[in-house]
């Protein structure tokens, strides 16, 4: 009844986005984290919505607050428990997106109390983390899997890889070359690759705008 013009191509559709920064705890004050904004993963679930899709946003750390009447925002802090709720979520979505800045690597012990100051350097055991993006690759079905790629050399070349490697149906490359583009900032400079091997470059644009270009992709495709 909201559809007379045809406008929401995405009404009935369950949309997945991991979004934001992950923390990887320490001790009880300190943590390992990264300078994702969480504004690209956002923009994404307030357009998905927009065109009418019932939105999961798992959320890392963030000073963004979205309110909207289709988006569930999953609050978390750790790539292991954005891991927990994207599994838990995936096999009823039809599409699902990372675009969070998950981290790589954390602490392999959190400390119970804070750690004192000691000597005049230190170590921090690090393991990986679960890639979560990979892990949905390797179990999906029907969902239209879309990963991000953040590359500063050979950057064609990289996304290509991640897109195989991870089992995606299309990766966003954003680029870092041009300035305005990337983490704390507005803007991105993204090329968006798909699976069959075709190449849309897109000029700097805001986030929002860069929202509606991937869905208006998404939309080619479910
Ligand atoms: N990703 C994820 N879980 C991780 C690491 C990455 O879901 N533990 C996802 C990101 O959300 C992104 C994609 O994988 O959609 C690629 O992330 P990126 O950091 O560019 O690549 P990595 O595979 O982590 O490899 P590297 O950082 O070494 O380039
Ligand atoms: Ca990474």
């Amino acid at each position: 009844e909201n559809d007379v013009m045809g406008k929401l191509p995405l009404r009935g559709k369950r949309v997945m986005i991991t979004a934001g920064p992950t923390y990887e705890a320490i001790d009880p004050v300190r943590f390992i984290g990264n300078h994702s904004s969480g504004k690209m993963g956002c923009e994404l679930a307030l357009r998905a919505a927009a065109l009418g899709a019932t939105v999961d946003l798992i959320l890392g750390p963030s000073a963004i607050k979205v309110n909207h009447s289709l988006i569930t925002v999953h609050n978390v802090v750790s790539g292991e428990q954005m891991y927990d709720a994207a599994h838990a979520v995936f096999d009823k979505v039809d599409v699902a997106i990372a675009a969070a800045a998950v981290a790589d690597y954390k602490p392999a012990q959190v400390a119970e109390e804070k750690i004192k100051k000691k000597d005049t350097s230190m170590q921090i055991d690090l393991v990986k983390t679960k890639d979560i993006l990979a892990s949905l690759g390797t179990i999906k079905k029907d969902q239209y899997l879309l990963g991000f790629a953040l590359e500063t050399q050979n950057e064609l070349e990289n996304a290509k890889k991640k897109l195989e490697k991870k089992n995606l149906d299309a990766i966003v490359l954003n680029s870092l070359r041009d300035k305005g583009a990337g983490f704390q900032t507005k803007t991105n400079k993204i090329t968006f690759i798909e699976k069959d091997g075709s190449v849309t470059e897109y000029d700097l644009k805001t986030k929002a705008e860069v929202s509606i270009d991937i869905f208006d992709k998404i939309a080619e495709k479910i």
